[in-house]
């Protein structure tokens, strides 16, 4: 490791490296975490629920942080021909952001605390993670240049950036007792800014998809069509926007949330409809050059149609209600970020660790069986999900007072669908990202130019 980030030797393919990492690490935590919905106080004193959720969420956040920061740098490079402005200020990103999630998983690990859901470490860890962003956004600005005829891709990246950072930092307003004080409006905001802040790293993997299949389709008027920008103002009108869905429950304005039902859809379609486009242009012969990568594009795109089902439904308030804190939110939650952020990111991980220092052709079988798995059982998790929200949204409905320990111990059948298929999709993505890791291994022992 030391040798990839020595100044010499690093390059942006060192964040897809750790974002692996990450994955793999990240969903070890998440079969712990289903095995103890299985086996109640399952690793208690160890490794409790309260320890493995956050450890699980934020690895995998960080998966999705750390591989979009990589695809973005590495195809900036791509894109103007040229380094990037400063290949210090990228290795000291990455330095700042290694730290600040080496200290937040150890941090959980000893049971210390402090932050709110889904980044519950404490808040001084944060610290790092903004002053590396805003060092990846001056380095983005001026390895850019200028924004005159620049494609769809470039627009998307810079707008995930800026508001990353400005939703991440608005997501510490509660710190600050004028908004900690008013439990409706601290509540409100808190939301909004999780609501914009997946928005903007969907930016930041849309952005690298579109780069990704312009590459691959050796056709740049994509970039610069009316739909992909038409795709990118929904995405900034949903990324603004569609926080509302998160907020049914709050007494306030109703305007606001059907402002937010009535977008949070469209960007997705329009996405779903441009990868669809994109495939039937294609020629056998870029499909077949790019099959790893091309393959995780086409599941990503059933797996938008998928989710749209699931969300159109969960945003009708009628259904909201029933649905709001049971298992369907969590199927939307990571059917989303595995079915179509985590797709997406894998075949941009394809492009860039592909074939550096070894052929990937002995893998074939094997990437090919793993994206199978992966697939499929993440079909058998998510219905599992989505089937023990619905009996859980029963019980919270009715009128029989049955105990939860009685209602939990009836999903009991569901949460072992959900564990056996965790685990295979887990075997699944890391048998397909294996012969990557062996290519970067391949590339760190020949001490190969990895550029
Ligand atoms: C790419 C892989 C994965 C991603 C991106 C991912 C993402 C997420 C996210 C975003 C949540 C929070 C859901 C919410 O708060 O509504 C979550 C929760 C969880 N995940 Fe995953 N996940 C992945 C794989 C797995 C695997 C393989 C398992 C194994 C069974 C797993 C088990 C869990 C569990 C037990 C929770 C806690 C749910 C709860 O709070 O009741 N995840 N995951």
């Amino acid at each position: 490791m030391e040798l990839s980030i020595s100044k010499a030797k690093f390059t942006p393919k060192v964040f897809i490296l750790v974002a692996l990492i990450l994955l793999s690490t990240g969903m070890l935590f998440g079969t712990i975490g289903g095995l103890q919905y299985i086996i109640p106080g399952f690793l208690k004193e160890a490794l409790s629920f309260e320890k493995t959720r956050p450890l699980h969420v934020s690895s995998v956040l960080f998966w999705i942080l750390f591989a979009s920061m990589g695809a973005v740098l590495t195809y900036l490079k791509e894109h103007t021909g040229k380094k990037l402005y400063s290949n210090n200020l990228s290795r000291l990103l990455f330095i700042l952001f290694v730290i600040s999630v080496v200290a937040i998983l150890i941090a959980y690990c000893f049971g210390v605390f402090g932050g709110r859901e889904y980044w519950e470490f404490p808040p001084i860890l944060s610290a790092p993670i903004i002053i590396g962003w805003i060092l990846f956004l001056i380095n983005f600005i001026i390895s850019v240049g200028t924004l005159k005829n620049q494609p769809v891709y470039i627009w998307m990246w810079l707008t995930g950036i800026i508001f990353f950072l400005f939703t991440f930092s608005e997501s510490y307003l509660w710190l600050f007792p004028y908004f900690n004080n008013h439990v409706v409006n601290d509540m409100n905001i808190q939301w909004k800014s999780y609501g914009s802040m997946v928005g903007s790293w969907n930016m930041l993997i849309y952005g690298s998809s579109m780069y990704l299949m312009t590459k691959i389709s050796g056709d740049k008027s994509y970039a610069f069509s009316n739909k992909a920008f038409i795709l990118y103002f929904a995405g900034l009108f949903n990324l603004m926007f569609n926080w509302g869905h998160h907020i049914y429950t709050l007494p306030t304005q109703h305007y606001v949330q059907y402002i937010s039902y009535s977008v949070s859809m469209t960007e997705l379609l329009i996405l779903g409809n441009i990868i669809y486009g994109w495939k039937a242009s294609l020629t056998k012969a870029q499909k077949f050059f790019n099959r790893d990568a091309y393959r995780f594009l086409v599941a990503a795109d059933v797996w938008i149609f998928l989710n749209l089902v699931l969300a159109i439904g969960m945003s009708i308030p009628a259904i909201n209600v029933y649905t709001h804190g049971t298992h369907i939110t969590v199927a939307h939650a990571m059917g989303t970020t595995i079915g179509i952020n985590t797709m997406l990111l894998l075949a941009v991980c394809y492009d860039i660790l592909k074939d550096t220092c070894i052929s990937l052709d002995p893998y074939q079988k094997l990437m090919k069986f793993g994206f199978w798995l992966a697939n499929s059982s993440l079909f058998a998790f998510w219905i599992a999900l989505i089937a023990a929200g619905v009996l859980k949204s029963k019980w919270q409905m009715s009128s029989d007072q049955i105990a939860f320990s009685v209602m939990m111990q009836n999903l009991t059948p569901f949460f072992i669908v959900f564990m056996i298929s965790g685990v295979l999709l887990l075997i699944g993505i890391v048998l397909a990202i294996y012969p990557l890791f062996k290519n970067h291994l391949a590339c760190f022992f020949t001490e190969k130019n990895i550029q």
